[in-house]
C-alpha cells in the first residue's frame, strides 16, 4: 500500500502535536508493510488556487501554477493508495495551510454537474486516493471537531462510498503531555490504528474509543489546569514552546486547582506501598484546609481537616506554590522558618511523590 501522510502543522515536531499523533500513526502502518512518504507542507511551495478553471477547459487535469504541488506533490497525490490529511484544528476545520492543499487537488474533478441523491458533485476524471483525517486541537471535550467532521464527511465520504476510511481526533492534545501515563496509551492506539488502517482501511471503535479517550474525570477540572497553565505563562511572560522545553509547572491559585495539580501528578510508582496522610493549611492571600490520603499507590484529595495527618504543613499559600513551582527550595524555606512542619519529616520532601 502506498501512503502520502500530509502534515500541516506549521510548528516542527517536538511541539507539534499533529506531528506527535501522525508519527506514530505512520510507524503503525509502515510496521504493518505499508510504504509510507511523509510530507512537511510548511517545507512546501504550494500557491493558492486562483481560480481560472483551467484545469477543466483547457487543459483538463492540468493546472497552470509553477510550484510544488504541480512538480511534484499532485501527482504523488494522484498515485497514492491513501493520502493522510493530518492537520491542527483551526477555527474548528482545518488549517489554512492543508485547506490550500485540498482546494488545490481540484484538477482531479470534471467540471459537469451530477446529482446522487439531493447531493452535486463534480464527476472524477481518475481514482481518488482514500483519505484519512488525523486532526488534534486545544479544547478538551470531541464536540470540538463537530464542524471538521461535517466538512469531511460532506467532501468525501458522501461523493464516493468508501473513499473515507477514517477520520481520527484527538482533544486536548496540547495538555496530554503532561498525562504521560494517558498519552502512552493513546499513542500505544494510534500505533494500532495505523496497523488497522494497512489491514482493514479502518480503525476499529475500540482503538478510536482509546485514541479519544478524556483526559480527566472531568472536563471542568480539564478546564481549571489549562487555565492555570495558561495563567502561568502569562505571568512569566514565556511561550508554550519555554513552558515545555523547561518543564515547567503551572502554578496553582486556588485550594482547588492545588489539589487538581497534585492528584495529576501523583506517581503511584514513587507511592509503592506507602501509606500516609498529608495535610496542609495555607494563610496568607489564599486560605484553607486540604489533605491527601495515600494507600495502596491511589491518592484522594480532600477539601479540610483529617483527623490525626501522618504530616501537618502550615505554610503562606504562596511559598508552597513556589516550592512546587520549582522557584523555592523546600528544605532551604523550612530552615529559613517560611513554613512550619509537624509529623514524620520523611514524607516532606513530595517531589517525586508528585512529579515536581
Ligand atoms: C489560529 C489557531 C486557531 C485554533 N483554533 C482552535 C479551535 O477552533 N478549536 C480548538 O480546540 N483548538 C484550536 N486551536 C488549538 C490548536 O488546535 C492546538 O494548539 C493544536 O495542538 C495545534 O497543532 P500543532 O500542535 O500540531 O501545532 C487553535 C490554535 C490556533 C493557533
Amino acid at each position: 500500500m502506498k501512503v502520502l501522510a500530509l502534515n500541516s502543522s506549521a510548528r516542527p515536531g517536538g511541539e507539534s502535536k499533529t506531528d506527535l499523533m501522525l508519527h506514530h500513526l505512520v510507524k503503525g502502518m509502515r510496521e504493518a508493510g505499508a510504504k509510507v512518504e511523509t510530507v512537511n507542507l510548511r517545507e512546501k511551495n504550494i500557491k493558492n488556487c486562483v481560480g481560472c478553471f483551467t484545469c477543466m477547459t483547457k487543459t483538463p487535469g492540468k493546472c497552470v501554477l509553477k510550484d510544488d504541488m504541480t512538480r511534484d506533490l499532485f501527482p504523488k497525490w494522484l498515485e497514492s493508495d491513501l493520502v493522510i490529511y493530518a492537520t491542527p484544528l483551526f477555527h474548528h476545520t482545518v488549517n489554512a495551510t492543508m485547506k490550500t492543499f485540498i482546494e488545490r487537488t481540484w484538477p482531479i474533478c470534471e467540471p459537469f454537474l451530477v446529482e446522487n441523491e439531493g447531493r452535486w458533485f463534480h464527476p472524477l476524471r481518475s481514482k481518488h486516493p482514500g483519505v484519512v483525517v488525523l486532526s488534534v486541537c486545544g479544547f478538551p471535550a470531541m464536540s470540538a471537531f463537530a464542524g471538521l467532521t461535517h466538512y469531511v464527511k460532506f467532501l468525501y465520504d458522501a461523493q464516493e462510498k468508501g473513499m473515507l476510511w477514517a477520520e481520527i481526533y484527538r482533544p486536548g492534545a496540547e495538555f496530554m503531555v503532561y498525562r504521560k501515563e494517558k498519552q502512552k496509551d493513546i499513542l500505544d492506539a494510534t500505533i494500532h490504528a495505523g496497523k488497522e488502517l494497512v489491514e482493514t482501511k479502518r480503525v476499529s471503535p475500540e482503538t478510536l474509543g482509546r485514541i479519544e479517550q478524556p483526559l480527566t474525570d472531568n472536563v471542568s477540572d480539564f478546564a481549571k489546569m489549562a487555565n492555570c497553565w495558561w495563567k502561568t505563562c502569562i505571568a512569566e511572560g514565556i511561550t508554550l514552546k519555554k513552558f515545555a522545553d523547561e518543564d515547567m509547572i503551572p502554578r496553582p491559585d486556588s485550594v482547588e486547582t492545588f489539589l487538581l495539580l497534585m492528584t495529576m501528578g501523583f506517581d503511584p510508582e514513587a507511592a509503592g506501598d506507602m501509606k500516609a496522610t498529608l495535610q496542609f493549611e495555607f494563610t496568607g492571600r489564599v486560605k484553607g484546609s486540604c489533605y491527601f490520603s495515600i494507600a495502596d499507590g491511589t491518592i484522594k484529595a480532600t477539601e479540610g481537616k483529617s483527623e490525626g495527618p501522618d504530616l501537618l504543613i502550615k505554610t503562606p499559600f504562596e511559598v508552597w506554590m513556589d516550592i512546587v513551582t520549582g522557584k523555592a527550595d523546600g528544605a532551604e524555606m523550612f530552615l529559613e522558618g517560611k513554613y512550619e512542619a509537624e509529623g514524620n519529616m520523611e514524607f516532606l520532601d513530595m517531589r517525586k511523590l508528585f512529579g515536581l
